[in-house]
């Protein structure tokens, strides 16, 4: 799974960097806190579970990694999308999907914490 995170972290890392872009040029600053996000719980924090499993090969080969891969990478799109579209629209009820989007981050977090203290070890 190493690659996969490293890989999947670089596409928050444009997507998060074009935004930021976007944002300077335009004085769009109510979008920081996607911008944030998606640098530092996308491009950040896969980054470096992608080294941890690299450097814990034990860590990255069961399936705590697979659905926490997989639970953050749909968590974290829903809930920022989510939030992009309600600052943009200015419609509340996206609220909903930065919810869901944010607890299925959290689970998948929570995977990471158990994969973590079950199988790293010096
Ligand atoms: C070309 C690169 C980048 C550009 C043009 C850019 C642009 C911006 C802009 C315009 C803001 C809003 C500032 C404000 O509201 O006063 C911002 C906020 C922020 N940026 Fe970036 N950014 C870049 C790269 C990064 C990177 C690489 C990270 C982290 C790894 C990052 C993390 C943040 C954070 C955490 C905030 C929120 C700060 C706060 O709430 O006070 N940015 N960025
Ligand atoms: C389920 C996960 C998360 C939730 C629900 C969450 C929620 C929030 C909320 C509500 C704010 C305040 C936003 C605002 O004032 O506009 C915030 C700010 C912030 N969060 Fe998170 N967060 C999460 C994960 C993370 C992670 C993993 C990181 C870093 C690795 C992070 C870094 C930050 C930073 C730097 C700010 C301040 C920048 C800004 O929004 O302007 N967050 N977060």
């Amino acid at each position: 799974m190493a690659s996969k995170f490293l890989k999947i972290a670089t596409v928050y890392f444009v997507l998060a960097i074009i935004l930021g872009i976007v944002m300077g040029i335009t004085k769009a600053f109510q979008y920081a806190s996607v911008h944030a996000h998606l640098n530092l719980a996308g491009w950040v924090t896969l980054a470096i579970i992608g080294l941890i499993y690299r450097a814990y090969p034990q860590a990255a080969q069961n399936k705590l990694a697979t659905w926490h891969f997989w639970l953050h990478n749909i968590g974290l799109p829903l809930m920022q999308g989510c939030l992009f579209l309600m600052i943009l629209t200015g419609t509340e009820s996206f609220v909903v999907g930065t919810i869901i989007g944010s607890l299925v981050l959290g689970l998948g977090i929570v995977f990471f914490f158990i994969n973590v203290w079950k199988t790293v070890r010096d």
